[in-house]
């Protein structure tokens, strides 16, 4: 694997409030050594992290050194991100409905689960987080735990698209790419309590996604 690239553009000098989220964010890319391994759901913050690829360790790595410089920093962890994206890449939602338009057959795992998040939501929790100063972990999920096939299949009924294309298939029977962990549903109790915060509903979140790639950037 090649170095990381270092970071770009001037550093702030003064600034009142740092959000960082920049990332090499397709753990493919990222991966070095695969190797897979179960983990249970419904994570809290105060779960022991254990992750499975290069993307994850160095995420890990991150928050850690993130909290050390600075304890009164907030660390968002966020589930896998749904509805309207906002860059080239597709949000794992208008990923599925783009290649559904589009004829295209999917595999998708029915033993990965997740706890979806759009991107609106999460901006109105990075807007509360700033606004309340809170500090440490926060997790950012939503509020249901699917696997990739049903979000696949919800895809396909929120949107009338052809569910027929989706096939189910395991993480042992067909398993290219960087290791994903089976189960990363994050628990977000600490988010509702103490931001009151209440991210969009999974159906909503799909509804809003982009129509099509070319309407993208
Ligand atoms: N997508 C998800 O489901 C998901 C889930 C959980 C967490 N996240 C996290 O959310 C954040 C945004 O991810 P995304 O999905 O929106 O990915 P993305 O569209 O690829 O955005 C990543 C951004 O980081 C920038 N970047 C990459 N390397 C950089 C460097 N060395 N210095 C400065 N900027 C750099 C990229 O700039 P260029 O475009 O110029 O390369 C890009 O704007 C990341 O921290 C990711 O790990 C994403």
């Amino acid at each position: 694997m090649s170095p990381p690239p270092g970071p770009r553009g001037p550093a702030p000098r003064a600034a009142v409030a740092v959000v960082h989220a920049a990332a090499m964010a397709e753990p493919d890319a990222c991966e070095g050594d695969p190797a897979l391994v179960q983990r249970r759901g419904h994570l809290t913050e105060d779960d022991p992290p254990a992750p499975l690829q290069t993307y994850g360790r160095t995420k890990l790595e991150a928050e850690r050194v993130a909290l050390a410089e600075c304890p009164s920093a907030a660390v968002a962890r966020i589930a896998l991100v749904v509805g309207a994206g906002h860059g080239r890449r597709g949000t794992a939602t208008e990923a599925i409905a783009w290649a559904l338009r589009e004829g295209r057959r999917l595999r998708l795992y029915t033993d990965q689960h997740r706890t979806p998040v759009d991107p609106d939501s999460l901006a109105d929790a990075v807007a509360r987080l700033l606004e309340r100063a809170l500090s440490g972990l926060v997790h950012l999920g939503g509020r249901e735990r699917v696997s990739r096939y049903e979000l696949g299949r919800r895809v396909a009924d929120v949107l009338g698209l052809d569910a027929r294309l989706l096939e189910p298939v395991n993480t042992g029977d067909h398993a290219p790419g960087a290791p994903r962990p089976a189960d990363v549903s994050l628990d977000s109790t600490r988010a509702h309590r103490e931001l009151g915060w209440e991210p969009l509903s999974l159906n909503e979140a799909i509804r809003r996604g982009r129509q099509s790639q070319s309407t993208s950037s």
